[in-house]
């Protein structure tokens, strides 16, 4: 399976940061593995212009779950892909906290984005007191059993999963490789159980806290196919060297 760099811009970056992306394709011209921008909305066209015939790809933050219509603020899967994404984060814990973004919803954009023809990376993870509670696996697993839409209607590599434990981004602290290796195991299992033999192609992908220095440990552990950062991914400097790890993983 093709290993998945992705990076989400969150609020951050204006005009002046798209240097930034021509800096990335130049330094990762053959990067070996899918790389991914997913810039704010604002910035979404104008990355995707710059990363056309690259080996680049960029991505939304969010979308809504209905093609069009009366709702103010809100950008549809099909508004995205017009404006050049070919994927789109769904479900982050940022989304599910600041937006009150429930299972069901998440599921239904999911949907949305299957549909619109977009690569739908949907993240889970558990709170620190979650984890201290000894419910990181069942927090997880209602999380996919809620979010993730009824039937894989498009490709296995269509539908992505981040695990991203709440406590460990933005925060520099992150999960031994073995509660990595735990969750990821989990996850695997999970999908396998619901959608069959192709779930052992989704990418499943680990993200809080990856940066260079720890993206080559990460990345050997089994059934992690990639990360998702945030922090480490608005540098080409900084992105660059964790897309390199991950290549070579
Ligand atoms: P950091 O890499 O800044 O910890 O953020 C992770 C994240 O939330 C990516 O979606």
């Amino acid at each position: 399976m093709r290993k998945l760099a992705a990076g989400n811009w969150k609020m951050n970056g204006t005009s002046a940061e798209l240097a930034e992306v021509s800096a990335l394709i130049a330094a990762q011209a053959k990067p070996g593995c899918e790389m991914l921008l997913c810039p704010p909305a604002t910035l979404l066209a104008r990355m995707a212009d710059i990363a056309a015939g690259s080996a680049l790809m960029v991505g939304g933050q969010d979308c809504h779950a209905k093609t069009a219509g009366a709702h103010t603020g809100d950008i549809s899967a099909d508004m995205l892909k017009d404006a050049g994404a070919t994927h789109v984060i769904l479900g982050h814990s940022e989304r599910r906290a600041d937006h009150g973004e429930t299972d069901i919803a998440v599921r239904a954009k999911a949907t949305a984005a299957l549909a619109a023809g977009l690569t739908a990376i949907v993240c889970v993870g558990e709170t620190e007191a979650q984890r201290d509670a000894g419910r990181t696996l069942d927090v997880i697993g209602t999380q996919l059993a809620g979010s993730l839409p009824a039937q894989m209607t498009g490709a296995a590599d269509s539908l992505v999963i981040a695990y991203e434990p709440v406590w460990a981004i933005g925060t520099g602290r992150t999960p031994t490789l073995d509660e990595v290796a735990e969750v990821h195991a989990f996850i695997r299992t999970t999908l396998t159980t619901r959608f069959g033999e192709v779930a052992k192609a989704m990418r499943l992908l680990y993200g809080g806290s990856v940066k260079a220095s720890n993206a080559a440990d990460i990345f050997a552990v089994p059934h992690v196919n990639g990360a998702l950062v945030g922090g480490a991914s608005l540098k080409a400097s900084d992105f660059g060297p964790i897309v390199a790890a991950l290549a070579a993983s």
